[in-house]
């Protein structure tokens, strides 16, 4: 049944406290968390370093794990450690040295209402290789379609919990982005500023200060986008927090999107779409070509990942 190779398969996951193969799969089609995208989940990875495989900034995702579990109304069966120790284990079964992790927490089966009253929480767990997030030629940076459609508001949902169901615009979006022949799109907010991308958050460069947006501009803070705010002030490099309009980012020296899955990918060309769907404009930033602190900051992250920096072990998990 799950043939495709399209997908990097592992050997295991784990599911409730136990693990099973990997194409052994249990869930029933009458699950709520599939009906409604009633689910909490996280994006994790885990790196290669010389004392084996590192979970990065592990602590915070469960943070993040377990604030998006409140947010949805769920009662979590496991404690903190219980799902640090799960996440660590299925890194270790499936013999991964580098790998990107997904816990998943959602209401199971119960009933189909949209209250989910007699549907338990259950969470899964799985692991396995995944390569660059926007494909291979993501290095050289990416065309980015700027939508129509405007960023769901922060005065709607809260947009630090990662809800399954809030996923359901990226996914629609990504497609539409890529029927348009870019790579990924780029939301406005209802304001008509930058917010983010399906799932990265933005980072400009002006005039040598690295510029990245806040909540209020209706955006998930990252945990990839804190982290290089980190590292760039140890880097000696300005940083500002403030809302970045839409020209700001075409006009901008330097453009990239930041996240867990698809780490720091330079945004090199446009196409908006946001005034007028019907005849896009384009653009290319600056050059077109990947800029040098974008650069800088992807070399320095790289290491940090990997272990190469010892001012920054504090954000990796030893197996
Ligand atoms: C909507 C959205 N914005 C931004 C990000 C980047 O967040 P992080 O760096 O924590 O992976 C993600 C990924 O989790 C996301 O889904």
């Amino acid at each position: 049944m799950f043939d495709t190779n399209q997908f990097p398969k592992a050997k295991k996951y784990w599911y409730n406290g136990q693990f099973y193969d990997w194409n052994n799969a249990l869930i029933h089609p009458m699950t709520h968390g599939l009906h409604y995208g009633t689910s909490v989940f996280e994006g994790i990875r885990a790196y290669p370093t010389a004392k084996g495989p590192a979970i990065f900034r592990l602590n915070e995702h469960i943070d993040r794990f377990l604030y998006s579990a409140q947010v949805a109304k769920m009662t979590v069966p496991w404690s903190r450690e219980e799902i640090i120790n799960a996440i660590k284990e299925v890194v270790k079964v499936n013999q991964l040295s580098s790998a990107y992790i997904r816990p998943l927490l959602f209401y199971a089966y119960g009933n189909l209402g949209l209250v989910p009253k007699f549907c338990p929480v259950h969470l899964v767990i799985g692991a396995w290789e995944w390569g660059a997030y926007l494909g291979d030629r993501a290095h050289e940076g990416v065309t980015v379609y700027i939508l129509p459609q405007r960023r769901l508001h922060w005065s709607q949902l809260d947009m630090a919990a990662k809800l399954g169901g809030m996923y359901i615009q990226s996914t629609i979006c990504g497609l539409e982005a890529r029927l348009k022949g870019a790579d990924e799109a780029v939301f406005l907010n209802l304001e008509g500023r930058i917010a983010e991308g399906p799932g990265e958050n933005i980072f400009i460069v002006k005039d040598g200060i690295l510029i990245t947006n806040d909540r209020h501009e209706s955006i998930l803070e990252g945990i990839t986008r804190s982290s290089l705010l980190n590292i760039a002030s140890d880097l000696g490099l300005k940083t500002s927090i403030a809302p970045i309009s839409k020209e700001q980012f075409l006009q901008a020296d330097e453009a990239f999107f930041c996240g867990t899955a698809v780490e720091i990918v330079a945004i090199t060309r446009v196409i908006d779409a946001s005034e007028d769907e019907s005849s896009p404009k384009k653009y290319v930033i600056a050059s077109g070509q990947a800029g040098p602190i974008t650069l800088k900051l992807k070399e320095a992250y790289h290491k940090i990942v990997r272990g190469e920096n010892p001012a920054y072990e504090k954000w990796l998990t030893y197996l």
